[in-house]
């Protein structure tokens, strides 16, 4: 059974609605995410108008995030309008994938710089464009970077690395790596259950959803362990169609 149909019958949808029913349960648990950024800064930014003097700079920059966020927010609410008319299915495009890397990782830049994170990338200047709806791309790597920095917690903060790796290999496949040097797994296929969380506050959805979301791009997500520690998460993608025969005939001529 696809990760996707297992989401939907734990919700107890028909079929029909599988797509419909899927969508809105992922967008339910992105959504989480810009609106606790929300609070916290909304927090942040009360305090700094009441200094004494009150810190305007500081209060701006918040603010800035603050409307950052809730844009972001809006705009995954947003994709609930047209998906059941699409029965859930949104239009495939062209898409840089490192440039999504670039921008999950600039979203979740003020986190990694607090937590004392170190993030190395190791991004293919040559990668070919995905064929891939780039929102739900985002989601998945947005998930895949936050499973790893929660699984740094428990590592000593001078020690806490995160590397990101994009490639293409020879057969016209992107590959795309999450490794962590953090707690690590003893079992790799129950967490992409849905509802399957070690996490006091998880929902346990994330690696259902960016399963999901990868297969429905003909594409594959697993995990595997690091030496000496730590995990590693790899998906693949195909090429868009167009950049698949170019790169076939460029490896021709090699
Ligand atoms: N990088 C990782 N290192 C170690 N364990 C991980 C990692 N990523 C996921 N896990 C394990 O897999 C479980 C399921 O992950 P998943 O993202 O599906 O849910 P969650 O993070 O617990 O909650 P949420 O729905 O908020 O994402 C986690 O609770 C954790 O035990
Ligand atoms: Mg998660």
């Amino acid at each position: 059974m696809s990760s996707q149909q297992n989401l939907a019958l734990v919700s107890g949808a028909s079929r029909s609605n599988n797509a419909g029913i899927f969508a809105v349960a992922s967008i339910a648990h992105e959504v989480n995410q810009p609106l606790a950024a929300i609070v916290a800064n909304s927090q942040a930014c009360r305090r700094w108008l009441s200094a004494d003097p009150p810190n305007l700079d500081r209060g701006r920059t918040t603010l800035e995030r603050i409307i950052r966020d809730a844009h972001a927010a809006a705009e995954l609410v947003s994709r609930i309008d047209g998906l059941f008319s699409r029965g859930g299915i949104r239009a495939r495009t062209s898409v840089d994938i490192n440039q999504v890397i670039d921008a999950v990782w600039q979203s979740m830049a003020d986190e990694i710089a607090t937590k004392n994170i170190r993030v190395a990338f190791e991004l293919d200047p040559d990668l070919p464009p995905a064929r891939a709806d780039r929102i739900q791309i985002q989601q998945v790597l947005t998930n895949l970077i936050r499973n790893a920095l929660d699984a740094l917690d428990t590592v000593a903060d001078d020690a806490r690395s995160v590397q990101i790796r994009s490639l293409c290999d020879a057969a016209g496949t992107i590959r795309v790596e999450v490794r962590d040097n953090g707690i690590g797994l003893t079992e790799f296929e129950q967490i992409f259950e849905p509802f399957f969380t070690t996490k006091t506050h998880g929902m346990g959805m994330g690696l259902a959803i960016c399963r999901s979301i990868i297969e429905s791009h003909d594409g594959r997500l697993w995990a595997s362990p690091n030496k000496p520690g730590g995990t590693t998460f790899v998906f693949t993608l195909p090429v868009h169609a167009s950049d698949a025969e170019a790169l076939r005939a460029s490896h021709e001529v090699k």
